[in-house]
């Protein structure tokens, strides 16, 4: 597992597609690149390799709190491909995740899980993490 660098969007780029499917915005490599430029002060996107190939990838997004002063961190996404799955891959980028979020100041990683994604909710428990709230949105329509 490595901190992706825009040098690496080519190899983000199947995992996104699978991963975000219809929603993915960014469809090619240059996309990538500039998006993940563009977050890098803000996101970290953590890549893991397995056998050289991409097999899977974090997202941290580090952020300052003003209660605290200290620095929130909430992973915004985590995606392993499926046929790389039940070998630690998850786990392995999790470590990694909370060790930078360790390192950056953080007592704590948040996260939002799909009420209905029982394997991912499965995943994290077996982790250590536990619920404590509802996620609640609102679409914001365009105005004109
Ligand atoms: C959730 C996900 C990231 C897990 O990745 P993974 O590499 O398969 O997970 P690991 O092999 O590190 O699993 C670690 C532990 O989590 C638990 N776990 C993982 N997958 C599980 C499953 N399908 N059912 C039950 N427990 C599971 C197990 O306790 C596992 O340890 P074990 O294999 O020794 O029993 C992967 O299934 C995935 O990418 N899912 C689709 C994307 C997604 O839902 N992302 C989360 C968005 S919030």
């Amino acid at each position: 597992v490595h901190v992706a660098s825009p040098a690496d969007a080519e190899g983000l780029l199947p995992l996104f597609r699978d991963f975000y499917g219809k929603h993915l915005e960014s469809k090619g490599v240059a996309s990538i690149r500039r998006n993940l430029e563009t977050a890098a002060s803000v996101d970290t996107v953590l890549l893991a390799l397995a056998d050289g190939s991409p097999a899977g990838f974090a997202s941290l997004r580090l952020l300052p709190q003003i209660e605290t002063g200290r620095t929130h961190a909430e992973l915004s996404d985590l995606f392993v491909d499926a046929g790389h799955r039940r070998r630690g891959i998850g786990r392995q980028l999790m470590q990694a995740a909370e060790d930078l979020a360790r390192k950056r100041g953080a007592s704590r990683i948040v996260l939002t899980v799909g009420a209905d994604n029982r394997r991912a909710r499965a995943f994290y428990r077996a982790l250590g993490y536990r619920d404590f709230g509802v996620a609640t949105a609102k679409r914001l329509e365009a105005r004109p």
